[in-house]
């Protein structure tokens, strides 16, 4: 893709935590490779989904790409500059360019704060306003464009629903004018009768602002509306990259296609046309204690020699489409990509 394309380049991004332990709590005993070398790019104006399974980095991948947690290695290129470059001062000026709306709207807003500063804030901080008329005006535009009634702005987070919670984080993330937000699960702790309404908003958000859309879910269901791209991950590590509609009709990588085939079909016939009997077997491996090669090798039914031995990389299948596993490998396999679309579907009824 063109380089001015491109508002957020991610290259080998390492976060591996140290855990302590031992009588004095400073002994090394283990580390959590919860993100283990992962590159992508997100395009001005586009939303990138980001699916995997509980545990998988997918948090964290958010959270080093915004240095709120420090990346072990790797670099976050935003707009041309490398973030992992900057010094703390250096860094703030940045920060306000990529804004967190968090899963829990209960959590993340304090509860001691009126609407008005939990959505102003970020004003303060940037010095975005020039005197108090103008923060109240600006607050309740945001409350408006997130669909809040402005007369709320002098109310409490628990005087609102979930729903209208994640509105208001919404309006605190948009408040500091960003290019990119990172949305982090942002409707599963929702009613599915309130998803697709916050769902919509985020949508007409994106076109109205040209925001960049960071778009993390635990599942396919959510991000099939939204994303552009999508990226899925399972234990620390990219395994697929593709166009949304690359990816529905043609998941390639034995993870993703298990992870299709746990999307509810509400027609029972159809559900017995299923492509792929994706069911997962075993328990996904401990990020302390990662298997070798493939990291997926211990659950998936294709696995052979090679993905014990050798981690894949990710490779260009067809345009744009890129797969981390050795089925699509000539090089490194005695079992081909054929083999994994044309297996018959176990389950029978
Ligand atoms: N601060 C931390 N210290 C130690 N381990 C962590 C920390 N944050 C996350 N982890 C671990 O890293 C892995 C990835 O976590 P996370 O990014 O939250 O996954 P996801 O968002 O995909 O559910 C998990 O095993 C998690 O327990
Ligand atoms: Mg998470």
């Amino acid at each position: 893709m063109p380089e001015h394309d491109v508002l957020l380049d991610v290259q080998n991004l390492t976060i591996h935590f140290k855990m302590y332990g031992g009588l004095m709590g400073n002994k090394v005993t283990g580390t959590v490779k919860a993100v283990d070398g992962v590159s992508f790019q997100v395009r001005r104006g586009e939303t990138l989904g980001v699916v995997g399974e509980s545990g998988c980095g997918k948090s964290t991948t958010g959270l080093g790409v915004l240095r709120m947690v420090e990346p072990t290695a790797g670099k976050v290129v935003l707009d041309g500059t490398d973030l992992t470059s900057l010094n703390q001062k250096e860094m703030r000026k940045f920060r306000r360019k990529m804004q967190m709306v968090y899963q829990d709207p209960f959590g993340a807003l304090d509860p001691r704060m009126r609407v008005l500063d939990i959505v102003g804030e970020p004003l303060l901080i940037h010095g975005l306003h020039k005197n108090k008329g103008e923060y109240k005006a600006r607050v309740h535009d945001l409350l408006e464009r997130v669909g809040l009634n402005p007369n709320m702005a002098n109310r409490y987070p628990h005087q609102f629903s979930g729903g209208q919670r994640q509105r208001i984080g919404i309006a605190r993330a948009l408040a500091a004018e960003p290019d990119l937000i990172i949305c982090d699960e942002p409707v599963s702790a929702l009613d599915v009768s309130i998803q697709a309404q916050v769902i919509n908003l985020l949508e007409d958000l994106q076109e109205e602002f040209g925001l960049t859309y960071l778009f993390i879910a635990h599942d396919l269901a959510v991000v099939k509306h939204i994303c552009d791209r999508i990226m899925v991950m399972y234990l620390g590590h990219v395994v697929e990259i593709t166009t949304r509609d690359a990816l529905y009709d043609n998941p390639q990588h034995p993870y993703t296609q298990a992870l299709m085939s746990a999307i509810p079909i509400p027609d029972p016939d159809a559900e017995t046309q299923r492509q792929f009997d994706g069911s997962l077997q075993g328990e996904i491996p401990s990020p302390m204690n990662p298997p070798s090669g493939c990291p997926f090798h211990t659950r998936c039914q294709y696995a052979h020699e090679a993905c014990s031995a050798k981690k894949p990389v990710l490779m260009e299948t067809e345009t744009g489409h890129q797969v981390a596993c050795h089925l699509y490998d000539p090089s490194a396999s005695d079992v081909n990509a054929d083999d994994v679309m044309k297996a018959p579907l176990a389950r029978t009824g």
